[in-house]
C-alpha cells in the first residue's frame, strides 16, 4: 500500500496545534508587549506565506515527508484512518484504535493483521493490543497519550508488587497495553509514541495523584513480542514494561525523557521476564535507562517469577538521576543469567548498578558485564544492599537476597569520580565477583575510589584503579598472587 497524502493538510494540522497550544497566550502574558506584537506579526506573516507555499509543496520549517510506503508485514493491513481516526492532535481517537484492534483480533488464524498509523498526531486514551498484531508507525506518525487521568483505566496492582509502586490500591494501566498475548510487533519508520508525561510529572510532584502513574507501553503475561525501529518518549512513568513475558526483543528503539524532573521515567523495565534481548537502542531518560526486575519483597517472593536469560547489548544510555543499566531494586523473584555488553554510558550519575535490600529475598547471580565504556559518570560500578523501599510493613526483614557470580570484564572510560562502589553487608555479602581488564580514567586522584564492603572475589591481571584489598589477586595465567585477608573490611565513602 502506498501513502499518497499531500503535505498541506498535514501542515495545517501542525499550525492548528501550535496555534492552540502556545503562541498567542504565552506571548500576551509577558510584559514585553511590543516584542510579543512583533513576534506575532512575524509568525502571522510566515503563517500566511506557509499556507500559500504549502500548496506548491514548498516549506521552510519542516521538510515534506517523503512518504515511505508501509511494508506489508501481515497478510492483512489496515489504515488507522479507515476507522475514523483524525490525526490533528485534538480529536480523541480511542474508538478508532479499539475498532482497528477488534478487526485484527479476528484475523489470528490467518496470520494476523497490521495497523498502519500514517503521519499526524493521533491523540488517544489507553487502549489494548491483540495477538498476532503489528502496529506500524510511519515516519512523522505520533501517537499522543491523553493527559486527563479520568480516561486512564485503573487496574489491580501487579501481583508481584502487591500495591502500586507509588500508592496502595489500584494503579493506572498503560497507554498501550496488552495481556495474555502472543506475537505482537510494534515497529515503524521511527514513528513516535509520546506519553506527554509533563502534566503527570507535575501532578506527581504536587502530590495530586491518588494512584501510581501508568507506563507508556506495558505487555503482561505474553510471549513473542518485538518492539523495533520506533521512538518512545515522555512516558508518565516507566516507558516500556514487559511483565512476566517470554521471548521479548527490543531493537533499534530510541527512548527519550528529560534527564531531570521526569520522575520514574525508566526506559525499559524487563520484569519477571525470560529470553529477552535489548539491543541497538539509544536511551536518555529521567531514571534508569534499563532495569531488570522481578517483584517486590513478600509479594515478589510469593509470585516467584525470576527474570532470566537476558541479553543487553549495543546501547548508548544516559541517566542523570539513576543508572544506565540496573538490576533491582525489586528483584524478589530472582534475577539470573544477564549479559550486558558493548554499552556506552555518558554524562550519568551511575553506569551499572545492582540494588537490593533486606526484605527482598531472591537472588542476583550469573551476571556478566563486558565491554562497558563510561564517560563523565559519577559512580561507575555499583552494588547497593540497603535500598530500603518497601511496599508495606509485611516484609520479612530476615529475607536476605543472595548476590553472587558477578563478572566485570573490559571496563573502560574516563571522567569517572568513583569507578567502583560495592557495598555488601554482613547479612548480604557479595560473593564470587571477578574483575578482569579494567582501566577507568578518574576525575580526582584520591584514595577512596575503589570502595568495597563485604565483598569476596578476585581480580585477574592488573586493573586500574587498583582494587580494594577485599579481593584476591591472580595473574593473567590464573595463578594466585595474593589472597585477601580482609573480605569484610568496609571502605565505603558516600561523600566521595
Ligand atoms: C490512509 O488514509 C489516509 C487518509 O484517508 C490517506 O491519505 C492515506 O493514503 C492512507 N494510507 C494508506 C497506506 O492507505
Ligand atoms: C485492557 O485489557 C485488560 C484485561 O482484559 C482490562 O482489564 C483493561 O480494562 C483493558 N484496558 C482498556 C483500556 O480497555
Ligand atoms: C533503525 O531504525 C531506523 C528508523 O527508526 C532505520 O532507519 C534504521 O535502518 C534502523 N536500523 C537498523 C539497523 O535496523
Ligand atoms: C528517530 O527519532 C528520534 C526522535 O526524533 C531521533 O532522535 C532519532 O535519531 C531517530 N532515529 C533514526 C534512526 O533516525
Ligand atoms: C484524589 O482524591 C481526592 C480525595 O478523594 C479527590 O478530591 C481528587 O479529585 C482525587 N484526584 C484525582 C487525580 O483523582
Ligand atoms: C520469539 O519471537 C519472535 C517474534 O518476536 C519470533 O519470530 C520467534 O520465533 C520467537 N522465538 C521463539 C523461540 O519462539
Ligand atoms: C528496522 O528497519 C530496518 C530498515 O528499514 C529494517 O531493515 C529492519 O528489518 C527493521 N527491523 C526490525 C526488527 O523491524
Ligand atoms: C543464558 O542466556 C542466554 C541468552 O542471553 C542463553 O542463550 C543461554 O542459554 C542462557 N544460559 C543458561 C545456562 O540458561
Ligand atoms: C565495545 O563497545 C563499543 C560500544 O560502546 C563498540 O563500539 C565496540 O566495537 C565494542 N568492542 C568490542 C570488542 O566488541
Ligand atoms: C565475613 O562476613 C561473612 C558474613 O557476611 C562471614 O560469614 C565471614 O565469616 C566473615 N569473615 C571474616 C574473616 O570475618
Amino acid at each position: 500500500m502506498v501513502e499518497t497524502g499531500t503535505t498541506s493538510s498535514w501542515w495545517r494540522a501542525q499550525l492548528h496545534l501550535h496555534h492552540h497550544r502556545r503562541w498567542i497566550p504565552t506571548f500576551f502574558t509577558t510584559h514585553k508587549t511590543l516584542l510579543a506584537a512583533l513576534w506575532i506579526t512575524f509568525f502571522f506573516t510566515v503563517f500566511l506565506w506557509q499556507q500559500r507555499s504549502a500548496a506548491s509543496g514548498f516549506l521552510i520549517f519542516r521538510r515534506p515527508f517523503t512518504y515511505r510506503a508501509f511494508p506489508k508485514l501481515r497478510p492483512v493491513a489496515f489504515n488507522l484512518t479507515d476507522f475514523g481516526a483524525v490525526g490533528d492532535g485534538v480529536t480523541v481517537n480511542t474508538v478508532a484504535f479499539e475498532r482497528a484492534v477488534m478487526a485484527i483480533s479476528k484475523l489470528g488464524k490467518k496470520g494476523g493483521g497490521q495497523l498502519n498509523v500514517p503521519p499526524g498526531y493521533w491523540l488517544t486514551a489507553p487502549f489494548n493490543l491483540t495477538s498476532h498484531m503489528t502496529l506500524f508507525l510511519a515516519e512523522g506518525a505520533e501517537i499522543l497519550g491523553i493527559n486527563d487521568e479520568k480516561y486512564w483505566t485503573l487496574m489491580p496492582p501487579l501481583p508481584s508488587y502487591g500495591c502500586g509502586r507509588e500508592h496502595p490500591g489500584p494503579r493506572y494501566g498503560s497507554l498501550i497495553h496488552g495481556q495474555n498475548l502472543k506475537d505482537v510487533v510494534i515497529t515503524g519508520h521511527n514513528g513516535t509514541i509520546n506519553g506527554q508525561g509533563q502534566t503527570w510529572w507535575k501532578k506527581y510532584r504536587q502530590k495530586l495523584l491518588n494512584h501510581t502513574r501508568g507506563p507508556l507501553v506495558q505487555i503482561m503475561w505474553s510471549s513473542d513480542i518485538l518492539i523495533s525501529n520506533i521512538t518512545l518518549r515522555d512516558s508518565p512513568f516507566w516507558t516500556l514494561h514487559p511483565f512476566d513475558c517470554k521471548n521479548v526483543t527490543v531493537r533499534n528503539v530510541t527512548i527519550l525523557a528529560p534527564v531531570f524532573e521526569a520522575p520514574n521515567t525508566d526506559g525499559i523495565d524487563a520484569d519477571s521476564c525470560e529470553d529477552v534481548v535489548i539491543e541497538d537502542c539509544y536511551i536518555s531518560v529521567g531514571d534508569d535507562a534499563v532495569a531488570i526486575k522481578s517483584g517486590w519483597d513478600q509479594y515478589g517472593v510469593a509470585y516467584g517469577r525470576p527474570s532470566k536469560n537476558i541479553l543487553i547489548r549495543n546501547l548508548v544510555v544516559r541517566s542523570m538521576v539513576s543508572a544506565g543499566v540496573s538490576i533491582g531494586s525489586e528483584m524478589s523473584g530472582g534475577v539470573s543469567n544477564v549479559t550486558v555488553e558493548n554499552v556506552y554510558v555518558w554524562s550519568s550519575r551511575r553506569a551499572v548498578r545492582i540494588k537490593t535490600a533486606p526484605g527482598r529475598g531472591g537472588y542476583v547471580r550469573h551476571i556478566t558485564y563486558r565491554n562497558l565504556t563510561f564517560e563523565n559518570v559519577r559512580v561507575g560500578i555499583v552494588i547497593k544492599t540497603d535500598y530500603n523501599e518497601h511496599p508495606d510493613d509485611g516484609f520479612d526483614p530476615k529475607a536476605f537476597p543472595s548476590l553472587h557470580d558477578i563478572n566485570y570484564f573490559s571496563i573502560h572510560g574516563e571522567g569517572v569520580r568513583v569507578p567502583v562502589r560495592i557495598h555488601g553487608s554482613e547479612d548480604i555479602p557479595v560473593r564470587k565477583l571477578t574483575f578482569r581488564d579494567m582501566s577507568v580514567g578518574i576525575t580526582y586522584k584520591k584514595k577512596h575510589i575503589f570502595q568495597c564492603a563485604y565483598v569476596e572475589g578476585r581480580v585477574i591481571g592488573t586493573i586500574f584503579p587498583a582494587p580494594c584489598e577485599n579481593l584476591d589477586l591472580y595473574d593473567e595465567g590464573g595463578h594466585l598472587i595474593r589472597r585477601s585477608t580482609s573480605q569484610n573490611v568496609s571502605d565505603i565513602d558516600y561523600d566521595f
